[in-house]
């Protein structure tokens, strides 16, 4: 059976504990290892603006002795002049894998019902399951372990990072805090998901709206922009929703004093972050940043050895 990475859920706590260490051994040794069985090309699709998504995607795949081969959404229109079935059989008989970026975690899920082959969510309106691996990998960096610390996400409650945050963040075992007004609760299904995993990892979930509370004693405190891909009219209206939860150095204070800073960037300072903060010396996004090339190598190599083991003469 063909795996795909459309969720944080999707890999076991066991299994994302593995992506991680083999992250960790190509971070360290960037052309040591190369798991790919040869030449592969892997279809990069982006429906949204990218930067870290793209470069780290392209990076990764030559790194890994690959091909990337980049598909302009735009030009595809990918659901209005094909359907996303169609789409899926023709660049998944051609492809190993198909990395995409879109709004509707539901034609992504379509994409892995037809394509035959690994499909990995470079974002959608609901998840960013390979940001998560790289915040994961950066937080485990500076501190040691992943289970058992308390993070919190301040700012939108209902977009893609927090609840990827609360998926990610349980399955590894962590205090996971969402902060945010009470309008921009994560979705409750996903607060459901997350507490069902936190259960069995020792992890645990809590929705807060008051921020001093939210950030106090976190070992990581982490934001995302107020108005994400899509919601760009709503910027000056979100603005003034969220104030209360920009993160500057008073709320960075609540938090233990070795804490770190997350942000998967872009950033925009003096809205959900102080430029005091950010480039400030607890913040580590520029570490984060990176890990996504190193986070993303180790998804694809793991994804295309489970599909080539699944698929073996034995299978
Ligand atoms: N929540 C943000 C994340 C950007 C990487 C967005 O969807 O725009």
């Amino acid at each position: 059976m063909t795996r795909h990475f459309l969720r944080d859920d999707d890999v076991t706590p066991a299994e994302q504990a593995q992506i991680l260490d083999l992250a960790a051994r190509l971070k360290a040794d960037r052309f040591a290892e190369s798991p790919l069985a040869g030449p592969q090309t892997v279809a990069l699709i982006m429906d949204k603006p990218t930067l870290r998504t793209q470069t780290s995607f392209s990076v990764g795949v030559a790194e890994l002795q690959g091909m990337p081969f980049l598909v302009d959404g735009g030009k595809a229109k990918i659901g209005t002049r094909e359907s996303v079935p169609d789409v899926a059989r023709i660049i998944g008989r051609q492809v190993a894998a198909i990395v995409w970026r879109t709004y509707a975690q539901s034609a992504l899920e379509t994409m892995a019902e037809y394509a035959g082959v690994p499909v990995v969510n470079a974002l959608t309106d609901d998840f960013h399951p390979c940001q998560l691996l790289a915040d994961l990998l950066t937080i485990r960096e500076h501190k040691g372990r992943l289970a058992g610390l308390t993070v919190s996400y301040l700012g939108d409650g209902a977009n893609n990072m927090a609840h990827s945050f609360l998926l990610a963040g349980a399955t590894a075992g962590m205090h996971v805090r969402i902060v945010t007004p009470a309008e921009y609760r994560p979705r409750a299904d996903i607060v459901a998901d997350a507490e069902r995993i936190a259960q069995a990892t020792g992890g645990s979930v809590t929705v807060l709206t008051d921020p001093g509370e939210g950030a106090a004693g976190a070992d990581v405190v982490v934001t995302d922009t107020w108005a994400s891909m899509g919601q760009e009219d709503e910027k000056d209206a979100r603005a003034l929703v969220f104030a209360n939860y920009r993160v500057d150095a008073e709320l960075m204070a609540r938090a233990k004093s070795d804490a770190i800073f997350l942000h998967c960037l872009p950033a925009y300072r003096d809205y959900e972050v102080t430029s005091e903060v950010i480039d400030g010396p607890q913040s580590v996004v520029w570490d984060e940043a990176e890990n996504r090339l190193h986070a993303q190598k180790a998804l694809l190599a793991w994804l295309l050895t489970q599909a080539d083991e699944k698929e073996g003469p034995d299978a």
